[in-house]
């Protein structure tokens, strides 16, 4: 995917917590950015090639830099690695321009935030600008031990400004986290919650508001959710491109699509970034990505290609 990259500089690099830096990028002519809104992430195109995207942690306001943090991850696929070890001040790197799959309702008469560990990243943009909104909102952030909390001095001073809006949890201090009793009494009129964090904090959050109202929930995963759907044999129509492909073994539709040659965006390749996402003109798809809500599978107008694939035999893409 070459629409939309901008080529920034690294400008600085700091230690946010134990094995987690954030980097500062900005446009190397010092022109503004593209806008964002709290929540947004951007993608990080590796120099081998490789994308992965990363949620911006700065202030939405700022139009000069886009801040990321990364955490390193000793299982990943080498993209924190490469961050960390290799990425330095004044280096270019291309990033793609934001884009928003957790966005903040930022007329909500109340905002819980709840994060676990690095979590915190989209969590914390959205706590800059509630705040600068003058919005009713608080925070309940988990990591295993204080060095690991990230934004721990200035999560601090905003708790000290506005006593009862912060809430810090240590693993290793207090035992774990436990976010049920947060939303045991249920959903209130014009409250929204949101969470980000691992994998268990997010099957608790998505038991504990079960009974809540869909629309006033909202969670970003990190990693897979589903395992994907590979459909060997599935049939597909690529409309514009005029071609007709069959799935083969172990394939994914986003698989089947690159090895026709026909250009595709993709990033993640785990239904959570959203930049696979595909018009649907015929067919039922089967969902198993973590970008579209509940209501948007149900009408199966798009579909990520990179894990999803299909209930019926064939399905007709507008690509
Ligand atoms: S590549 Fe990220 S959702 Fe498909």
């Amino acid at each position: 995917m070459t629409q939309g990259i901008l080529s920034l500089r690294v400008n600085a690099i700091r230690h946010e917590a134990q094995g987690i830096l954030s980097f500062e990028f900005v446009d190397p002519s010092s022109h503004s950015l593209p806008a964002f809104q709290a929540g947004a992430h951007i993608d990080v195109h590796l120099p081998n090639g490789e994308v992965r995207c990363y949620s911006l942690c700065n202030s939405s306001e700022e139009t000069h830099r886009y801040v990321v943090a990364v955490a390193r991850d000793a299982h990943g696929r080498g993209g924190s690695a490469y961050m960390h070890d290799t990425l330095r001040v004044g280096h270019t790197l291309r990033i793609g321009r934001p884009r928003q799959h957790f966005p903040l309702r930022e007329d909500a008469t109340q905002t819980v935030l709840i994060a676990g560990g690095i979590g915190i990243t989209p969590i914390w943009s959205m706590v800059q600008r509630l705040q600068q909104l003058g919005r009713d909102w608080s925070l309940h952030y988990a990591t295993r031990s204080r060095a690991h909390a990230a934004f721990l001095a200035e999560l601090t001073a905003l708790g000290q400004a506005h006593p009862g809006r912060v809430h810090l949890h240590f693993d290793q201090e207090q035992g774990l986290f436990d976010l049920a009793p947060l939303l045991r009494n249920g959903a209130k009129a014009g409250t929204h919650v949101y969470c980000c964090g691992p994998r268990p904090m997010l099957a608790s959050f998505e038991l504990a508001t079960s009974d809540w109202p869909p629309e006033q929930v909202h969670l970003e995963y990190f990693q897979a959710q589903d395992v994907p759907a590979l459909v060997q044999g599935l049939e597909v129509e690529l409309h514009r491109a005029g071609k007709t492909l069959v799935v083969a073994e172990g394939q994914s539709v986003l698989d089947a699509v690159l090895d026709a040659g026909v250009d595709v965006a993709f990033s993640c390749m785990a239904g959570i970034c959203g930049s696979c996402e595909v018009t649907v003109l015929a067919g039922e798809p089967d969902h198993r990505d973590s970008v579209l809500s509940e209501q948007q599978k149900a009408t199966n107008k798009t579909m990520m290609i990179c894990c999803s694939g299909a209930k019926s035999a064939r399905l007709v893409l507008d690509l």
